[in-house]
């Protein structure tokens, strides 16, 4: 079988450029006030949050690319996702433009006339869309994450150029080349390149060639900026996630089911997602973030400064009346593989398997990243990173008891969230009130 070489498919079509519509070093200002915004991914749980934060923080119009049959039925999914949030409020409508289309095919799948009329219209993109599915090897994921990735750049090439916000992943500094012991405690910066050497993992290594193609660009003109979020779990009001399949969250879910948890050192890093949309999109409104005359590499690793450990998380969930018992790790999964048997619980069975495999990405030590850039970034904002305490684990396990996915506890997490919201009449002012059940 041929082996892959990320290097050569880090090549950005010659066809694509970004020298004529502008001078160099050009500036314009609807790159921060843009008209028209076109945002990827917007059905998945990132993509909502950007889009409810692009209404309220820019005048746009923003154009959404969904997978669906027809404009009705891509509205709607983009209303359910967003209600599925709490985030929906009727007069989205008026700010909202559905495109249907495919990431993961030329053109995405739009006629030419279609694709230089959304190109022609289109003053900022925000690329998110992806598949995110840690199982699938490159070659299955590369049209949705680096074809596309490539075609974002079509569209943001012509006739006029158009920055492009893209959303890769942290995940592209996990190779064992960053965990050697001269590397894993020198802080990896913002304008650090992350290298393919060792990397491995469909997923990762898609994110990585998309991201070499936006540097490319770069190089050739384009003003880009690449945002590396960590693990992103749910907001911090209401604690609604994305994905309950996340390696961390199934680990206390485990831990939960069996009274056990196991002995580890190590730290987590967690970052809620309403920081992540907020950062993102004020970041990118920022001319720093996009100045072309920088020769250094933009981009902003979106982690949470205070990192918890594992042992200090337990303690947090044991203080809501979870008993939880230390356990050797090895043990642990191997109790854990017996517990899911007796009961027949086959996703508890699939969880041990998984840990047995994948030790090392949940629960090694992990490379050190700097985060000055964003810090400086967001310096005079009241954004800010929440902490992973008490209040914010309150939150997480309330939700997560909400929808039956762990059991109530003896001491139920304070204050006991009831998930009411609401909504000001103006489109661009949200507010979700959260009342305690003492
Ligand atoms: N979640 C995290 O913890 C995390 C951490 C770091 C980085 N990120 C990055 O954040 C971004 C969003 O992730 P997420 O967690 O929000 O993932 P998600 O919930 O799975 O959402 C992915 C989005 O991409 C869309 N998409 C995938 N393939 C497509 C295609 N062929 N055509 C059109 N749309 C397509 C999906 O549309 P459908 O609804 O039609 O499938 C969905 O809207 C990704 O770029 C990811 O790499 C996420």
């Amino acid at each position: 079988m041929k082996s892959l070489d990320l290097l050569a498919e880090a090549r950005l079509d010659p066809d694509i450029k970004f020298d004529h519509s502008l001078p160099k070093n050009a500036f314009s200002e609807s790159w921060l006030q843009p008209q028209s915004i076109l945002l990827t991914g917007v059905t998945g749980f990132v993509g909502a949050h950007l889009l409810v934060e692009l209404i309220q923080k820019t005048k746009a119009t923003i154009y959404c690319l969904v997978r669906c049959d027809d404009f009705a039925a891509g509205t709607e999914r983009i209303k359910a996702n967003l209600e599925h949030y709490l985030l929906w409020q009727e007069a989205f409508t008026t700010r909202i433009i559905t495109i249907k289309g495919d990431l993961a095919k030329p053109h995405f799948d739009l006629s030419r006339e279609q694709f230089e009329e959304l190109s022609d219209r289109i003053d900022v993109i925000y690329h998110n869309g992806a598949w995110v599915n840690s199982f699938y090897p490159y070659a299955t994921l590369k049209a949705a994450n680096v074809l596309a990735t490539q075609e974002i750049l079509r569209l943001a090439s012509y006739p006029k150029v158009k920055p492009i916000h893209f959303i890769s992943t942290i995940g592209v500094f996990f190779s064992p080349y960053y965990f050697t012991d001269n590397l894993i405690d020198r802080a990896i910066k913002e304008t650090d390149l992350p290298t393919s050497e060792t990397l491995k993992g469909g997923y990762k290594q898609s994110k990585w060639v998309a991201e070499q193609l936006i540097l490319k660009a770069k190089e050739k003109g384009l003003p880009a900026c690449i945002y590396r979020p960590g693990r992103i779990m749910g907001h911090s009001k209401t604690g609604i996630a994305g994905n309950l399949k996340d390696i961390l969250y199934l680990a206390i879910k485990a831990c939960i089911a069996m009274g056990k948890f196991p002995d580890i050192d190590t730290t987590l890093n967690i970052v809620p997602i309403d920081y992540v949309s907020q950062a993102i999109v004020y970041l990118s409104q920022q001319k720093a973030s996009l100045a072309q005359q920088s020769q250094e590499h933009i981009s902003f690793h979106l982690l949470n400064p205070q990192p918890i450990p594992w042992k200090k998380l337990i303690q947090e969930i044991q203080g809501f009346g979870y008993n939880l018992e230390e356990t050797h790790y090895k043990t642990w999964v191997e109790e854990l593989k017996k517990y899911a048997k007796a009961r027949n619980d086959k996703e508890l069975y699939s969880i041990s398997r998984l840990f047995f495999n994948s030790q090392i990405k949940l629960f090694a030590r992990k490379p050190l990243f700097d985060i000055e850039r964003i810090r400086e970034g967001l310096a005079n904002t009241s954004i800010s990173c929440p902490t992973i305490d008490r209040k914010l684990l309150s939150v997480y396990l309330s939700y997560w008891q909400k929808i039956g996915e762990i059991p109530e506890s003896d001491r139920s997490p304070e204050p006991r969230q009831n998930f009411s919201r609401t909504f000001s009449s103006s489109p661009d002012i949200h507010t979700i009130d959260i009342h305690s059940e003492k």
